[in-house]
C-alpha cells in the first residue's frame, strides 16, 4: 500500500499521535482488535456446516502472529499462525471437523473457520484468540456462541413479513380510500355537472357554494376507470 494512501494515513495518525504526546494509553486504544461481526450469535442447523467468523486489526502490523479457536473456552479447535501480512496463515493443529475459511493477504484479517457436520453437543461458546508478538506478545479474544437446532425458526423474518404484511395492507388501504375517493368525486362531479347545468340556467352566480369541489374535479383528467 502506499504510504500516502488514506488509509495508511488513517493508521498512522493515532501513532504519530501518540508518539507526540508521549501517551501510552493513546496507542493502546488503537491496538490489537478482534471481533466476531455485529453479532456474537450464530444458529446452525442439525448437519449442517457453520461459518463462524473472526477478524482482527492491529495498526502497529503484525509478525509470527498466533490465532486460536476454543470451544466452552478451554477445549483447542483450530490453531494457526501467520508469518507476517504477506502471507496466509500456516496451520499448527485442528480438530478434523475445523477447516478455516480465512485469509489475511487481503484487506480484512480474515480468521474465520467452518465448523462442519454441527451436532447438538457443538452448541456452547466458540473464542477466537489472537496474539501478536510484535505488539509485546498482546493477547485479544472475542466470542461468539453457537446454536444448534432442528428446523430454521427465523423469528426475525417472521417480525419482518408481520411488519411488511401491515406496511402493505396499510399501502392496500391507501390506494383503495384513493381509488374510492376518486369513485365518489367521479359520481360528485358527474352529479354537479348535471346540477350546474341547472344552476347555470336559473342564475349564473348562485354555483359558488359547489364551485370548489366542482372545479377542482373539472381540472382532472376523467378517470379511466
Ligand atoms: C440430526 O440430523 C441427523 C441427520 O439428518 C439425524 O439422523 C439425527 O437424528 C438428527 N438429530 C436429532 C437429535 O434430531
Ligand atoms: C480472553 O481474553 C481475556 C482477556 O483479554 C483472557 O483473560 C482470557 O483468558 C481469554 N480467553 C481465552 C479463551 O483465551
Ligand atoms: C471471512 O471469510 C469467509 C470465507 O471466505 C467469508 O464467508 C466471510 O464473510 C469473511 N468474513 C469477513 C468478516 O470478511
Ligand atoms: C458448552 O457450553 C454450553 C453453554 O455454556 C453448554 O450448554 C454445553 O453443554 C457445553 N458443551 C460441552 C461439550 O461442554
Amino acid at each position: 500500500m502506499a504510504p500516502g494512501s488514506p488509509a495508511a494515513r488513517r493508521r498512522a495518525a493515532p501513532r504519530l499521535l501518540a508518539a507526540l504526546l508521549g501517551l501510552h494509553v493513546l496507542a493502546i486504544a488503537f491496538a490489537l482488535e478482534v471481533s466476531v461481526g455485529k453479532t456474537n450469535t450464530v444458529t446452525a442447523l442439525n448437519n449442517s456446516n457453520v461459518l463462524l467468523p473472526c477478524t482482527f486489526a492491529t495498526c502497529i502490523g503484525f509478525q509470527d502472529l498466533v490465532f486460536k479457536w476454543y470451544f466452552n473456552t478451554t477445549e483447542l479447535i483450530y490453531h494457526g499462525k501467520i508469518k507476517a501480512k504477506t502471507t496466509e496463515p500456516t496451520l499448527v493443529w485442528h480438530n478434523p471437523r475445523v477447516e478455516f475459511v480465512g485469509s489475511t493477504t487481503k484487506k480484512d484479517n480474515n480468521i474465520s473457520i467452518v465448523l462442519n457436520g454441527v451436532e447438538f453437543s457443538d452448541a456452547g461458546k466458540y473464542t477466537c484468540y489472537v496474539k501478536n508478538p510484535k505488539e509485546r506478545n498482546a493477547e485479544q479474544n472475542a466470542t461468539i456462541f453457537l446454536t444448534v437446532v432442528h428446523k430454521m425458526v427465523e423469528t426475525d423474518n417472521t417480525v419482518t413479513i408481520i411488519i411488511l404484511s401491515v406496511v402493505g395492507g396499510l399501502i392496500g388501504l391507501l390506494i383503495l380510500f384513493m381509488l374510492i375517493k376518486r369513485v365518489v368525486l367521479f359520481i360528485i362531479k358527474k352529479m354537479q355537472d348535471g346540477k350546474k347545468e341547472c344552476l347555470v340556467s336559473s342564475s349564473g352566480n348562485d354555483n359558488t357554494e359547489n364551485g370548489l369541489a366542482g372545479s377542482k374535479a373539472e381540472q382532472k383528467a376523467p378517470p379511466k376507470a
